[in-house]
This record gives structure tokens, C-alpha cells and sequence, in this order.
């Protein structure tokens, strides 16, 4: 059964449609990827899935049918989105931030020991655990906002364009731990305009274009396909 699978999702802005028709399923321990340009629908598509957007069509998750959820069940069940402009709470410490990241965790317990994984898998956080969110680079930022969602134990976690406007060396890192929380079981849904480096960290992908998917196939299949290299993956 898939940890996540939707059907004919679409996602209106007032009378516009910005997601049409979309269908897309996530097995559990898959890291899938949503790649397309500018405006495609991919934020749009993403927030309907956490609930903060409207939506038709059928989403079911766990099992379960996602419309009678609210935004703070589907947190409460492990669902998690990293949004695209890293929101953190800028005057308050990268410790405190990540302690944040926990709230909605009901073991407790765990806290501690989850708190060691995120300094593990970012030692430079850990460095700069009293520094404040605010004054961090724009890489580090990103750092805090993976470890922070890690922080709520997820399922299926969401990442918005998680590359968008980072030093290719920093992209490189930022990938490698996502390939990397592969073996902590979490599932992970991944939107990118950076489709190469979204495609070499992916299982899967699907390609949306004016709220359309008009590919989908596994990752190392797309990345070879002449259309999309042309498109999206730089010619190369
Ligand atoms: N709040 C809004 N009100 C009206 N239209 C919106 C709103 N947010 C997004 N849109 C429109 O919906 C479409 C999809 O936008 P969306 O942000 O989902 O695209 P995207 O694929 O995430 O783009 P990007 O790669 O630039 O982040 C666009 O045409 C956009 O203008
Ligand atoms: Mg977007």
C-alpha cells in the first residue's frame, strides 16, 4: 500500500486552476521527486497535501482519506512540509528552533536523543547551537529547516525547491543528506526546479508543466530521457 497516493487532485486560486488533474503515489521509504519550471503548480501542489490549500480529487495517506483531515491532524500524523523560504523563527536560538521542530510529537522522551541525530547528520549546527536563526547563512538556514522537520519524527516529509538559491558545493551537501535519511525510514517528496540533482537523489519522478504531470517513470530512466534533458537538465 503507498504511504501517500492522490488522485485527479486539482487546486483552484479563486476561479484559476493551478493544479489539474494531478495523480502521484509515494510507497513508504521512496524519495520521489516533482520537477517543473517556474509557476508549474508545484508549491500549489504541495500545501494542498498539507492542507493548506483546497483541494478536489481523492488524497489518501496511511490509508486514510486526507479531506477530513485538518493542517494539524496531518502534522500530528507525520506528514511535514519545509517550505520554500525556510521560515524560521529568526530571533530565537537554532537549539530552541529545533526544539520547536518537536512539538507536535507526543513521545517526548525521544526528544533528546532525536536532538543528537540532528547535530550528528549537521555538526554545523551544532557548532552554532545558540546563535540565532536570523544570522545564519543561507545554507546553515537550510540546514535548520531539515533538522527542524526532523525534529517531528515524519513519515513524509516535503521539500520546497530545498536547493533554491545555495552555492553549488552547499546544493551538493544539502542532496547528500537527503539521499542520506533514506535509512531512517522517513519517505520523502521532493520539488525542484534543480531537476538533475533532484533526479540523481530520487527513486522516482514526475514532471508537471502548467499543472500537468506529462511524464512521471523512475528517476534513473527520466534522467535519461532526451525531451527532459533538453527541457530541464541542461543539455548535458
Ligand atoms: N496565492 C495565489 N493566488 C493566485 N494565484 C497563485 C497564488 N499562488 C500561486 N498562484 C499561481 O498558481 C500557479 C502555480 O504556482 P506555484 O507557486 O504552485 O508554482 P511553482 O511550480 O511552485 O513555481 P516556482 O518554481 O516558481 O516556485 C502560478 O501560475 C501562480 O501564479
Ligand atoms: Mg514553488
Amino acid at each position: 500500500m503507498a504511504l501517500l497516493s492522490i488522485e485527479n487532485v486539482c487546486v483552484s486560486y479563486d476561479k484559476v486552476e493551478a493544479v489539474h488533474n494531478v495523480s502521484l503515489s509515494i510507497e513508504a521509504g521512496q524519495i520521489v521527486t516533482v520537477i517543473g519550471p517556474n509557476g508549474a503548480g508545484k508549491t500549489t501542489l504541495m500545501m494542498a497535501i498539507i492542507g493548506l490549500l483546497k483541494s478536489t480529487g481523492r488524497m489518501e495517506y496511511l490509508g486514510q482519506d486526507l479531506s477530513r483531515l485538518e493542517v494539524e491532524s496531518r502534522v500530528g500524523q507525520g506528514l511535514c512540509l519545509v517550505p520554500e523560504k525556510r521560515e524560521l523563527f529568526h530571533d530565537m536560538s537554532v537549539y530552541d528552533n529545533l526544539i520547536l521542530g518537536s512539538y507536535s510529537r507526543q513521545d517526548r522522551s525521544q526528544v533528546p536523543q532525536d536532538l543528537d541525530g540532528v547535530f550528528d547528520r549537521f555538526p554545523r549546527l551544532k557548532e552554532r547551537r545558540s546563535q540565532m536563526a536570523g544570522t545564519l547563512s543561507g545554507g546553515e538556514r537550510q540546514m535548520l529547516a531539515l533538522g527542524r522537520a526532523l525534529m517531528s519524527r515524519p513519515k513524509l516529509l516535503m521539500l520546497d525547491e530545498p536547493s533554491l538559491g545555495l552555492a553549488p558545493l552547499i546544493v551538493r551537501e544539502i542532496f547528500r543528506t537527503i539521499a542520506s535519511l533514506r535509512e531512517t525510514g522517513v519517505s520523502i517528496l521532493l520539488v525542484e526546479q534543480n531537476a538533475r540533482a533532484a533526479l540523481e537523489t530520487a527513486d522516482y519522478g514526475y514532471v508537471i508543466e502548467t499543472g500537468e504531470i506529462v511524464q512521471s517513470g523512475p528517476a534513473n530512466t527520466l534522467i535519461h530521457d532526451e525531451k527532459l534533458i533538453a527541457a530541464y537538465l541542461g543539455g548535458h
